[in-house]
């Protein structure tokens, strides 16, 4: 049990609930309403992985590059060296020529897939990251349109990812931003690990909580953890620390 190799998240509250990190080459699923927080939370792991010496990659399909990374400047405001990573290639961020494959050359699905499969490796490999981040496959969904069409291509995806021997982080909005209405996607089941973040609306205001609702091969928290997003990075308050 204690043997398994784990990557930290480098969020205390996170590397909590799943005590001690994600496993190593396990591929996992973020998921959320709009603007809960899974771009910023996905970048603020990668940028605590590359500053603790992991090469990492950021592959955008909802925004471009440069608005990814000024809104993380932005937001984690208190986090020093951000385009010092992203300079010496710690951090890639990109994705741009995946998102125009797909308008461009979306008449035949499947090939554009391929094509987004081999971009992604090639991203990967050009700074021999270990951690990656897919922002979103929503639209994957979207250009895949059959359900059928779309889980074997998400089976594919997700065991490309793992022949290439990263861990992941992929996201997907959620139709809803409350809990109670969680719906599981067949896709769902294809992933190691999820990690679900929802808004509830409370008297005065909204109230951000996330909860792992999987992840394979490890002991996890089961609670319902309130978080907040910081200059400093995500700060998740668990009832086990
Ligand atoms: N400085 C900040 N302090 C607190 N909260 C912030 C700050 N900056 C951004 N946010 C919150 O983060 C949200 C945006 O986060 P992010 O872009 O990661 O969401 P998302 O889940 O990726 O959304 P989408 O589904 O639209 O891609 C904002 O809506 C806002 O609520
Ligand atoms: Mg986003």
């Amino acid at each position: 049990m204690s043997d398994i190799v784990r990557v930290k998240t480098g969020i205390p509250g996170i590397d909590t609930m799943l005590c001690g990190g994600v496993p190593e080459q396990s591929q996992m699923l973020i998921t959320g309403g709009p603007g809960a927080g899974k771009t910023l939370l996905t970048f603020n792991i990668l940028y605590n992985v590359a500053k603790a010496g992991t090469n990492a990659a950021f592959i955008t399909f909802d925004e471009q590059p440069a608005a990814v990374i000024r809104n993380a400047k932005q937001t984690f405001s208190a986090l020093p060296d951000i385009d010092a990573l992203i300079a010496d290639k710690k951090i890639i961020v990109d994705g741009t020529a995946s998102a125009l494959r797909i308008t461009t050359e979306a008449t035949d699905t499947m090939y554009s897939f391929g094509n987004i499969v081999s971009d992604l490796e090639g991203i990967i490999k050009s700074n021999d990251a270990k951690v990656v981040v897919i922002d979103s496959i929503s639209l994957l969904k979207l250009m895949l349109g059959n359900p059928f069409m779309y889980y074997k291509s998400m089976l594919a995806l997700v065991s490309n990812l793992k022949r290439i021997g990263v861990t992941s982080f992929l996201t997907t909005e959620l139709q809803s931003t409350e809990r109670k209405n969680l719906r599981f996607s067949p896709e769902y089941f294809i992933f190691d690990g999820i990690l679900a973040m929802y808004q509830s609306e409370a008297e005065e205001r909204r109230v951000l909580t996330m909860e792992i609702i999987k992840m394979r091969g490890s002991d996890h928290s089961l609670a319902l953890a309130p978080y907040e997003i910081t200059p400093q990075g995500f700060r998740i308050f668990t009832v086990e620390q």
